[in-house]
C-alpha cells in the first residue's frame, strides 16, 4: 500500500464512522422526538387527570380559538350585572367539526364567564370584558372512559371553576349541576353550537 493509498482508506474509514454516528443520531432524536409526541398527545390537552377530574387547561386564551360570545343579561354568575360568556375550542378541534360536523374524542371547550364593563363610548353604551368570574369546562368522551365517574356522561366530562381555582373543579355530579340546562341542546350533542360562527360552513 503506497502512504497516499493508506491515507485514501484513512479518511474513507473517517467518513464511514462519521456518517454511522450522524446516522445513531438522527435515530436517537426520532424516537426521542417520537416519544416527546406521544407524551404530548396526552387525552384531552392535559384537561382531564388519572382519576377523571377536570382542569381549565392552561394558556387556552392563546392557544385555542375563541367559538364565540355571549352578552348574558342578569347572569346568575355574575350577580345578575351584564355578562360576558366567552367560548374556546383547539384549532384542530374546529377544523374537525367543520368537515364532520362533531367535536373529536378529547376535544375541550371552554367557557370563561366575564363580568362585564358598561360604559358610554363613542359607539353608544359598550360591554367589554373586566375580570372573570369562572369558567366552565367540557371534554369530548367517545369511549365512556370513567363510567361512575359523576363528573362524565352523556359523552362528556363536565366541571365547573371558580375565577382563581382553574385546577379544583366545584361541581359534585353533572347530572344536576349541567345537565338539566343543556338538554335544549340534546340535538346537537348538547352544545349550543349555533352561535359559534366559526363553525359554520
Ligand atoms: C343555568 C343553566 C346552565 C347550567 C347550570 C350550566 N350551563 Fe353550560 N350553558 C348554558 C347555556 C344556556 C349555554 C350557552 C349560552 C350561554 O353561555 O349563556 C351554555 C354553554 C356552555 C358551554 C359552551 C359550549 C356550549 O354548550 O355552547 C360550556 C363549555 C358549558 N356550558 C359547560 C357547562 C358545565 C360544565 C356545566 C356544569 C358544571 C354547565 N355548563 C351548567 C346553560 C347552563
Amino acid at each position: 500500500m503506497t502512504p497516499t493509498e493508506h491515507d485514501g482508506r484513512c479518511v474513507l474509514r473517517l467518513i464511514l464512522v462519521a456518517a454511522a454516528s450522524a446516522m445513531v443520531l438522527i435515530l436517537a432524536i426520532a424516537v426521542d422526538t417520537a416519544f416527546a409526541q406521544s407524551n404530548r398527545s396526552d387525552f384531552a390537552d392535559g384537561a382531564v387527570a388519572a382519576d377523571g377530574s377536570l382542569r381549565v387547561p392552561e394558556g387556552f386564551r392563546e392557544r385555542y380559538v375563541m367559538l364565540g360570545a355571549w352578552a348574558v343579561a342578569g347572569d346568575v354568575d355574575t350577580g345578575g350585572k351584564l355578562g360576558l360568556h366567552v367560548v374556546y375550542a383547539p384549532g384542530d378541534a374546529v377544523t374537525a367539526f367543520r368537515k364532520t360536523g362533531q367535536f373529536p374524542d378529547g376535544t375541550v371547550l371552554v367557557k370563561e364567564l366575564f363580568n362585564g364593563k358598561t360604559e358610554d363610548l363613542t359607539t353608544g353604551k359598550a360591554t367589554s370584558a373586566a375580570d372573570v368570574a369562572g369558567y366552565f369546562v367540557m371534554v369530548k368522551d367517545r369511549e365512556g372512559r370513567f363510567s361512575g365517574n359523576p363528573l362524565w356522561g352523556d359523552g362528556w366530562g363536565w366541571s365547573f371553576f371558580a375565577a382563581g381555582e382553574t385546577q379544583k373543579t366545584r361541581t359534585k355530579d353533572y347530572v344536576t349541576d349541567c345537565l338539566g340546562c343543556h338538554e335544549p341542546a340534546r340535538a346537537t350533542d348538547l352544545i349550543y353550537d349555533y352561535a359559534y360562527p366559526v363553525l359554520r360552513k
